[in-house]
């Protein structure tokens, strides 16, 4: 009976554990980003510049990148390399990401091609409402490191 009860209060412990993991991820900052939808191109990704505050207080000046299907929608990219965090760029005569750091490569769909990157680029959740963007961008984020040679 005692070792029941023992167990019926570690499972309740690690179910409050897990409950206080979630409570501990920092809440997103939302970000209206200074574009005009309509005059992105499709199928081309666009670096857009924003600067937020954290929700540690820093200043964080950054960027994200859209990329518009051609049915309109939009999927915005975390603009840090999944491998350690650098700045990426778009290559366009190769149609792909590419990251100096460590020669991480990136197809447009955020999928890794070549070198070090564990997992996809990350993405920020979207919302288009009537011509105005916003992305939700973690509360905790940190602008990307320079990538050498860029
Ligand atoms: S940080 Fe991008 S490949 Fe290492």
């Amino acid at each position: 009976m005692l070792l029941l009860l023992g167990a019926g209060v570690l499972a309740t412990g690690s179910g409050l554990g897990a409950l206080l993991e979630g409570c501990a991820q920092v809440a997103p900052v939302t970000i209206t980003l200074a574009l005009n939808p309509a005059t992105i191109p499709a199928g081309v990704p666009v670096e857009v510049p924003f600067a937020m505050t954290n929700r540690s207080g820093a200043s964080v000046p950054s960027s994200v990148w859209l990329l518009k299907a051609p049915d309109g929608s939009f999927t915005a990219y975390d603009p840090r390399c999944t491998h350690a965090l650098c700045r990426y760029k778009w290559v366009a005569a190769e149609t792909k990401f590419a990251c100096n750091c460590h020669d991480g490569e990136f197809a447009i769909d955020g999928t890794v091609l070549a070198g070090p990157p564990p997992r996809p680029l990350n993405k920020f959740p979207l919302r288009d409402s009537g011509g105005v963007v916003t992305v939700d961008v973690p509360g905790d984020f940190i602008a990307p490191r320079e990538s050498l040679g860029t």
